[in-house]
């Protein structure tokens, strides 16, 4: 195998329900970015079906791909290296990107490197700093993975060009994007729930409604969860089940159904609804309901995760994945961490979901450092990060 080193890699992601392809160059020069989102195939059963995902993997992989290198004035034979996400996701979804890429790489005769999602996220915000200028990270850094899977944090640790990382805390039950996208399914308002709350929650009181934060036993803070030396290390965990049944029984103790049905229905008769659709649909009791609920959620979140960066005397926390984008979040943090003397950085609304370019950023110094992937790997629907 000839190895050429202009950093060129192909990156391919199909872990969930966008498939994605895009080139990018040294770990920091975007050159395409292609995210082909099944959202609409998704939304008429308010979620993900796997098997679904998988189909339209199939169908738009080989598309996606072309568009992304076309898009970067890249050919086939002119890529360095194919990167594709190796898990944690859907199982099916994965082996879509993973068989794609493993042929690919085996036909042009090209390195194949594995990514780790989660480290994909993280890589998306490095990527964006690098191309500001900010080369230079301040340690310890701890990193916040918020999506629609996964809740994580992580110590996050670099030596020469390898990242390492520590899992110092993660949601016991469900993601924060999870209870984003159930409580806008229970409220008839559909799929992805995150972006829509975000948007229908600036028309809410937020104070309205009171959810009790989620609350962890201390013993369960410090349990060890298996990873690397995590039994030395404090532990920082999230729950967020509880406040998505607290959603459900205020419905229940409110007589909402009625009208929740109404609202569905009347939503699923607009081809496109607007933001503007989706707040006439609701009345005040509940968008004070929803902006109350995701109040309750982004304040843990940052309560928790500033707990731990205190306690880890961290210098500079990364804030990334689907949920990264939400505005509350991101303002809460802006001006609570700053207070602390926290560098915060975020990624761009577009980098902060799934795509493909924080893959190929990932693989960057995998690239550099030659780790590459044998042909007999195979997709690892709970793959740790380490
Ligand atoms: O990272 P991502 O694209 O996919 C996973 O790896 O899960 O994250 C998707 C999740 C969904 O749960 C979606 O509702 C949530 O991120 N999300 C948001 C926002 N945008 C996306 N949650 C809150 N506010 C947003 N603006
Ligand atoms: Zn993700």
């Amino acid at each position: 195998m000839a190895i050429t080193n202009d950093g060129t890699i192909l990156g391919i992601e199909s872990s969930c329900d966008e498939t994605a392809a895009a080139v990018v160059r040294r770990g920091e020069q975007v050159l395409s970015n292609i995210v082909f989102s099944q959202i609409a195939i998704h939304q008429p059963y308010g979620g993900v079906v796997p098997e679904l995902a998988s189909r339209e993997h199939l169908r738009a992989i080989v598309p996606v791909v072309r568009k992304a290198l076309a898009d970067a004035g890249q050919s086939y034979q002119s890529i360095d290296a194919v990167a594709v996400t190796r898990g944690p996701g859907l199982a099916g979804a994965l082996l879509v990107g993973i068989s794609y890429a493993k042929a690919l790489a085996f036909a042009l005769d090209k390195p194949l490197i594995a990514v780790n999602h989660l480290e994909g996220h993280i890589h998306a915000v490095l990527l964006e700093e690098r191309q500001k200028g900010n080369r230079v990270l301040n340690f310890p850094v701890i990193a916040l993975v918020v999506s629609g899977g996964h809740t994580h944090l992580y110590l996050a640790e670099q030596n020469g060009e390898s990242w390492s990382y520590q899992n110092i805390g993660r949601t016991r039950d469900d993601a924060a994007g999870e209870a984003f996208d159930k409580v806008a399914k229970l409220l008839g308002l559909g799929y992805p729930g995150g972006p829509l709350i975000d948007k229908l929650s600036v028309f809410g009181d937020p104070t309205a409604e009171r959810f009790s934060s989620p609350r962890l036993k201390h013993r369960d803070r410090n349990e060890s969860v298996g990873d690397k030396n995590s039994d030395e290390l404090p532990r920082f965990d999230f729950s967020y089940s509880g406040v998505k049944t607290a959603v459900l029984r205020y419905v229940e103790t409110h007589d909402l159904a009625a009208a929740i049905d109404v609202r569905r229905k009347h939503l699923t008769q607009i081809s496109k609804p607007t933001i503007e659709d989706y707040r006439a649909a609701c009345d005040q009791e509940t968008l004070d309901l929803v902006a109350s609920f995701q109040h309750t959620i982004v304040d843990d979140l940052v309560t928790k995760t500033l707990i731990a960066a205190r306690s880890y005397e961290a210098a500079t926390l990364l804030v990334t994945g689907g949920v990264a984008a939400n505005n509350e979040l991101r303002r809460r943090f802006e001006t609570d961490g700053h207070k602390e003397g926290l560098q915060i950085y975020f990624p761009s609304r577009s980098l902060a979901t799934d795509n493909a370019a924080m893959i190929a950023a990932a693989a960057y110094p995998k690239f550099l450092k030659q780790e590459f992937a044998a042909m007999d790997f195979s997709a690892e629907a709970g793959l740790a990060l380490r």
